[in-house]
């Protein structure tokens, strides 16, 4: 599976089989969260599974069963740091759905009792990434989730706010808004607009409103959709960080 591939295959997981998970295949997300800790100062971790088999409780409300195993998502606490978990943990995620496996994010619904993770000072854990197979049917449970969060999804002409309508921008700006759009957010909010004042200013991810601190987790993780469809359709670029950042496009 390629990174566009996982873009179109991934969802939020919400069941899990016991099925293990080789060592090489470990080892692969060990290394990658290895790369993304040393490059940005992100505290990322793996854990497996308890005594009980499985590596934490997930709340029964919103999952099926738990996984083997989780990556704690662990930062400092400002906006920015929100950000980079976003943008990064998400290239966990799409790394990990390549490797056939399914994830979700998960800021709240969790046993936080039961979750092991390592804050140096002033880290918080932000989110965790149950890794796991997926049960070859769908549960229920999963695709009612499902089904009503993604009816909350925003028209695509209202994730974009610029000099000309959404279905008159480039053909590579639409396909990235999609890709964006796709993403996970929490609780479906896609909060990320993106904006542009004229043809020849840059394209900017900003946020429709910051009433909850995932939002700049939202925004990361949008950015990090857009800038890898942006590449795919040979726009490669890279996002200045913080709201209202700006795509760069290589010369
Ligand atoms: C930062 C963040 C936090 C989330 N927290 C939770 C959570 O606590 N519980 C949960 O069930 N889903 C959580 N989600 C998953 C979203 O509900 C899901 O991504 C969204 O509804 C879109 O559905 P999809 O991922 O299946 O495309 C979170 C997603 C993000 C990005």
């Amino acid at each position: 599976m390629d990174i566009i591939e996982a873009i179109e295959h991934r969802i939020s997981c919400r069941a899990f089989t016991d099925e293990a998970i080789t060592d090489d295949t470990l080892a692969q997300i060990q290394q990658k969260i290895n790369e993304i800790n040393e490059q940005t100062g992100l505290h990322f971790q793996l854990y497996g599974p308890r005594e009980n088999g499985t590596a934490l409780d997930l709340s029964k409300s919103m999952f099926a069963s738990d996984p083997l195993y989780y990556a704690a998502l662990a930062a400092q606490d400002d906006a920015i740091s929100k950000e980079k978990l976003g943008y990064y943990g998400e290239q966990l995620v799409l790394f990990i759905t390549q490797l056939g496996l399914e994830t979700c994010w998960v800021a709240g619904t969790y046993d936080h009792e039961t979750v092991r993770v390592e804050l140096a000072e002033g880290e918080v854990l932000h989110d965790v990434i149950p890794i796991g197979y997926a049960p070859e049917k769908m549960p229920l449970k999963q695709r009612t989730i499902r089904k009503g969060l993604r009816k909350r999804d925003k028209k695509l002409s209202d994730l974009w706010q610029a000099y000309i309508p959404f279905d008159q921008a480039p053909e590579w700006v639409q396909a990235c808004i999609e890709a964006a759009q796709k993403g996970p957010s929490a609780i479906n909010g896609q909060p990320y607009v993106f904006t542009q004042d004229s043809a020849d200013a840059p394209i900017r991810a900003g946020l429709s409103h910051t009433r909850s601190g995932l939002v700049y987790t939202d925004l990361g993780i949008a950015k990090c959709h857009f800038e890898i469809v942006a590449c795919a359709c040979g726009m490669k670029g890279s996002w200045e960080w913080g709201v209202g950042g700006a795509f760069v496009v290589e010369e």
